[in-house]
C-alpha cells in the first residue's frame, strides 16, 4: 500500500526531469529544489515507505534520522521559497510545504511510519505538485 507514495515520489522526480526543457530557469529556485527540497523530500518519503527488505535496526534508525533531517530541511527551504515569491498561490504552496514538513518532523521523531506516509503523500506531495502545475509551463508538444 505504501508503494503509492513511492510512485508519487517518482512522478514528482519525473516532472523535475521534464523541467529540463524549461528554457528560462529561475536559477535560485532551481538550486533550492535540486540541493534542498528534492533530496529532503526523498529522505522524508523513505520514512513513510515500506522498509527495504532485510533492514537492520541500525539501518532503520539511520533511515529515520535522515527522514527527520529531510523534514527539517523542507521547512527551511519552504521559507526560502517565500523569499522568491511570485504572484498567485506561490506562498500558499510554500506554506503548505512548511506546515506539512513540521507535522512530518513530529511523525519522524515518533518513528510513526503510518503518519509519515499520510503526510508525505498528502500535504507535502500536494505542495510540490500544486506549485509545479501552477508555475511550470508544460513542455510544448510537437504537432
Ligand atoms: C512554491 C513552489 C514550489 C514548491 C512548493 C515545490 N517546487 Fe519544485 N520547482 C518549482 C519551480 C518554479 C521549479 C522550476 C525551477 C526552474 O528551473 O526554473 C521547480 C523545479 C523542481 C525540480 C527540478 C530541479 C532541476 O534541477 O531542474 C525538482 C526535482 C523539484 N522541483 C522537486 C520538488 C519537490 C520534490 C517538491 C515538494 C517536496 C517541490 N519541488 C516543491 C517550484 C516549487
Amino acid at each position: 500500500m505504501r508503494l503509492r507514495l513511492l510512485l508519487a515520489a517518482l512522478a514528482v522526480v519525473a516532472a523535475g526531469e521534464a523541467m529540463a526543457q524549461v528554457v528560462n530557469h529561475d536559477l535560485p529556485v532551481q538550486a533550492i529544489m535540486a540541493t534542498g527540497v528534492n533530496p529532503g523530500a526523498l529522505a522524508f518519503w523513505a520514512g513513510g515507505n515500506d522498509p527495504p527488505e532485510g533492514e537492520t535496526p541500525a539501518q532503520a534508525e539511520a533511515r529515520w534520522a535522515e527522514a527527520l533531517k529531510g523534514a527539517q530541511t523542507l521547512q527551511v527551504k519552504g521559507r526560502e521559497l517565500m523569499q522568491h515569491s511570485r504572484p498567485g498561490r506561490w506562498n500558499e504552496f510554500a506554506q503548505m510545504l512548511v506546515d506539512g514538513a513540521a507535522a512530518g518532523e513530529a511523525a519522524a521523531k515518533a518513528r510513526d511510519a503510518g503518519k509519515a506516509f499520510e503526510i508525505g503523500g498528502g500535504p507535502i506531495y500536494d505542495a510540490c505538485n500544486g506549485c509545479h502545475k501552477t508555475y511550470i509551463p508544460s513542455p510544448k508538444r510537437l504537432p
